[in-house]
Parts: C-alpha cells; structure tokens; sequence
C-alpha cells in the first residue's frame, strides 16, 4: 500500500508571485517593519475593503488590542461578545482591565444575535451600565446580520468593533464584512484563507485613528531623532517580508473563496441523501466563503455522534474539528455575565468542521467524504 498522506483542516495555500516579493525584500534589503511590500499591501488591500484606511499588524490579536484601546476601553468597563468565537476575539478585553458579557448567537448565521444584543443593550441601559463597546464576530466566513446590530448600537450610541479575522472576502449586503462598523480586524494566520504565516490588519473609516494605531504598533515612538515617549506603545507592526506574502495572496482571494466554497457544496451535494449532516447555514443577507466547512451533526437521526465522527477520521489521519466551544463554557470566563439562551451551546456540541484546504484535490475530499459515510453505516 502506498503511503497516505494526513488531511489537515486548512492548510496555507500559496500563488504564484508571494515568492517573488519576498525576495524582492530580501533584494532590496528592507528586511524589518518598514518598505514597499508593506506600503502595497495596505494599499492593495484598503482598496479591495472599499477604500478603509488600513494598518498591518503582526496578528489579528493585536488588531483586536488596538482596535478596542482606540474605543477607549480600560479598566472596569463591559464590552459585549458573541459566546461562540475563538479565545483571540475575547483576550484583548482581559488586556485592556475591561470584562467581557457574552451574547448569544443566532442560528440563520451562527453569530451574534441581534435580538439577544437589542435586549442586553436595554437591560443595561437601565441600569445605567452600558458596555463600552460591542465586538461582532463573523465566524467561519459568514458575515453576521449586521444591520439590525448597527441600529441597536446605534440607539444606546455603542461603539461596534468587527472581528473579521475569519471573514477576508465575507460580503454584508454587498459590502466587505469588516467594513460595516467604523473598525474592523483580519486575520492572516496560517490557517486563514489567505495568509501571511501570521498577521493582520486593522481598518477604519477614521484615518486619524489607524495613525494613532500604527503609532501605538511602533511602540508609541515619536517622530523624532531622540527616543521619546509619551504613550504606551507595543510591537505590533507587520514585518516588510510577511507584507510581501500578503501581495501575493491578495492577487489569489477571489480564487481562494471560489475553491473553498467548492469544497463546502462538495460535502452538502455528497451528504445530500443522510438526514442528520447539515452544512452550516448560508444567510441570505451575506456571500459566504465557507472558510471552513462546517456541519451541524443530528445524533438521533444519525445513531453516531459528533465526537465519534471525528474519532473516525482521526483513525484515517484526517484531522477535524469541533466548531468553537462557546466563551461562557471556558472555565476562564466562568464568571462573566451572558446573555440569551443555548445556541451556541448546541453549535458547538454538534458542529463538526471538515478539512476545507482551498488545494485539498478532489481525492482527498472523496477520502473524507468515504470515511464519513462509512462511519455513519451510508459507504458505497
Ligand atoms: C474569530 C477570531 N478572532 C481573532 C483571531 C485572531 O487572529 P490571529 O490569530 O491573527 O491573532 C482569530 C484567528 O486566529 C479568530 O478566528
């Protein structure tokens, strides 16, 4: 038998020309956080989020740091989250001294909720304890409903910050996901569908705000020959040679979401005929680029359970993953207060997350696609 190769859930998929600007770094010897792939990469991707100013970062995280720091939050203030999302939404609130209050999610998108966020928003408007501010998630690639969250925001006047580090390529009504809210985070880690091996960017409206955030990433340097410090700062910048990665797999997204929303309707067509396997939904109001692909998993319909799904194909090297386990279930945030009921609770013990590489050949697809059906007693 010849060697079988692991099947990861997402791996780094490169174009053609991220090694040509790399170089081009390495020729030209800007080889730190200043250069030319940096400048073009902000460029080139302010223009692809509808001209927002843009800063890049060495993460997500710190975008997310930055982004809440410019809302002001600090010490003793709330900020509201959606409970189902990955621990890199919720840190920097812990950073910042503030806490973090959990929203439930809905199940049209699996994001926050906007009628659970509408009421918490009114509660605590009654009792004079507003959140400072309110991180909306768009998870998996899906865009969370917006609109309805803006209005409510915009009401008790909440400043909204959007973590789209999931959601590079995501459409709201049209518009880019990260571009709704006056800031928005990405991510370009190395399991994200375009990547930098890792980084990220934070967009704005306000140009005067991703100033004081490159600033802030430069360790608060100020622009003189001395060093002389006023504020805060922390390295956080992008480095010119990553940048260079980020050009090249700018030129490929669109090809990117087009392969990786393949895969997602490759798994619902080749699940079509078992009841209790069931692509995440596809709202209506956004373009899902099924980053990952992700299936809601009905034991009783099914007689296999999530976890003994993915036990299967661990046993057939290929890895995959439960969809995120919900803040308010962390023993971190055991404290912190939530609001709504168990959607996400319900997610994440029946969602299951497939391997969605944008270069899986459609061999190792049916592989998975095989082990999955046998697991459940439908092989062919
Ligand atoms: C929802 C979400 N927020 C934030 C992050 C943080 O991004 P990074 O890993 O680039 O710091 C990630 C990904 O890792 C994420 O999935």
């Amino acid at each position: 038998m010849g060697q079988r190769k692991r099947i990861y859930l997402s791996v780094p998929h490169m174009g053609p020309n991220e090694e040509t600007y790399v170089l081009d770094a390495f020729r030209s010897n800007w080889l730190s956080t200043v250069g030319p792939n940096l400048e073009a990469f902000e460029r080139d991707f302010s223009a692809r989020m509808a001209g927002r100013h843009a800063v890049a970062l060495a993460s997500g995280t710190a975008g997310m740091h930055l982004g809440l720091r410019l809302l002001g939050v600090g010490e003793g203030d709330t900020v509201f989250c959606p409970s189902l999302t990955f621990v890199a939404s919720v840190n920097p609130v812990t950073y910042l001294g503030a806490k973090p209050v959990f929203i439930d999610s809905d199940r049209a998108s699996w994001n926050m909720d906007p009628s659970v966020l509408a009421d918490a928003l009114a509660e605590k408007a009654r009792r004079n304890a507003l959140p400072k501010a309110v991180i909306v998630v768009h998870l998996y690639g899906q865009s969370a409903d917006m609109d309805p969250i803006m209005e409510a925001c915009r009401r008790y006047d909440v400043p909204v910050l959007e973590d789209a580090a999931e959601a590079v390529g995501t459409l709201y009504k049209g518009r880019p996901a990260g571009t709704i809210a006056p800031l928005g985070v990405y991510s370009f880690n190395g399991n994200k569908i375009i990547t930098t091996t890792s980084g990220g960017m934070l967009v704005s409206d306000n140009r005067e705000w991703i100033d004081r955030a490159r600033y802030w990433s430069q360790q608060a340097r100020e622009p003189r020959v001395e060093y002389h410090h006023v504020d805060v700062g922390y390295n956080y910048r992008m480095s010119n040679v990553l940048a260079g990665i980020g050009r090249g797999q700018l030129e490929v997204l669109d090809e990117r979401v087009a392969q990786r929303r393949a895969v997602a309707f490759r798994y619902r067509d080749a699940f079509a005929d078992i009841d209790g396997i069931e692509l995440m939904p596809q709202a209506g109001f956004g373009f899902h680029t099924n980053w990952l692909s992700c299936f809601l998993v009905d034991e009783g319909k099914l007689g296999v359970s999530r976890d003994a799904l993915i036990a299967a194909l661990s046993s057939e090297d290929i890895e995959s993953r439960p969809v995120w386990k919900p803040m308010h279930m962390q023993p971190l945030f055991a404290q912190a207060e939530r609001f709504g009921g168990d959607v996400s609770a319900d997610l994440y013990t029946r969602g299951i997350c497939l391997p969605s590489s944008s270069s899986m050949s459609v061999e190792d697809q049916q592989r998975v696609i095989d082990v999955l059906r046998a697991a459940v007693g439908r092989g062919r």
